[in-house]
C-alpha cells in the first residue's frame, strides 16, 4: 500500500479544521456535530477532541446500493439520529465525498429536520467522480481519483483502523 497522506499530516490539518470551524459560528453558540457511519467516526473521533466544549455529537448510518453496478444514488438509512436537529447548527462529518450522492441524501432529509444552520465536513473529496453538484463547506484533502482506504475508509470492511490513508495496490 502506498501513503497518500500519513498520520502527522491528517492530524495537522483535522486541528485547522476544528479551529476553522469554530471560528465560524458566533461565540457561545453550541455545535451538533452528526458522523455518518461508519466511515466517519476515525475523523469524528479527531475532530470533536479538537474543538471546545461548545461540541455535541450523534450518528446517522447509510448504505448505498450496490453501487459498483448502478448508478442510481439511492441511498438506504440503516440508523437514525438519537436526537432532534431543530434549531441547532449541524455539521455532517462524512469521510469523503466522492460522486457526492450519499451526502446530497442526507443533506436533504436532515434539513428537513430544521437545523438552524446545516454544513458539511468531509476529510476528503475526489470532485473529478462528482455526479452531483453538493455543497461542502469543509474540506481536509482533495485528492485524485484513487481508490483509498485507512482512518476511517474501508475495502471490504478493512484498513478503517489504520492511522493514515492509503492507495490500494490491488487497484
Ligand atoms: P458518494 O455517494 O459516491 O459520494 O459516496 C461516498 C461514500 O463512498 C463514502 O462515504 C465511502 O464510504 C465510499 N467511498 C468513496 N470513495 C471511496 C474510497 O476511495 N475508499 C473507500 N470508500 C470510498
Ligand atoms: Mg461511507
Amino acid at each position: 500500500m502506498n501513503v497518500l497522506l500519513d498520520a502527522d499530516t491528517i492530524q495537522a490539518r483535522v486541528r485547522e479544521l476544528a479551529v476553522e470551524i469554530e471560528s465560524d459560528y458566533p461565540d457561545g453558540e453550541d455545535i451538533h456535530l452528526v458522523g455518518v457511519l461508519k466511515g466517519g467516526f476515525v475523523f469524528m473521533a479527531d475532530l470533536v477532541r479538537a474543538m471546545t466544549p461548545r461540541v455535541s455529537l450523534d450518528f446517522i448510518a447509510v448504505s448505498s446500493y450496490a453501487k459498483s453496478t448502478k448508478s442510481s444514488g439511492e441511498v438506504r438509512l440503516l440508523k437514525d439520529l438519537d436526537f432532534g436537529l431543530q434549531g441547532r447548527h449541524v455539521i455532517i462529518v462524512e469521510d469523503i465525498v466522492d460522486t457526492g450522492l450519499t451526502l446530497t441524501y442526507l443533506q436533504d432529509i436532515l434539513r428537513a429536520r430544521s437545523p438552524k444552520t446545516l454544513r458539511t465536513a468531509c476529510l476528503l473529496s475526489k470532485p473529478s467522480r462528482r455526479q452531483v453538484d453538493v455543497a461542502v463547506e469543509y474540506i481536509g484533502f482533495t485528492i485524485e481519483d484513487r481508490f483509498v482506504v485507512g482512518y476511517g475508509l474501508d475495502y471490504a470492511e478493512r484498513y478503517r483502523n489504520l492511522s493514515y490513508i492509503a492507495v490500494l495496490d490491488e487497484e
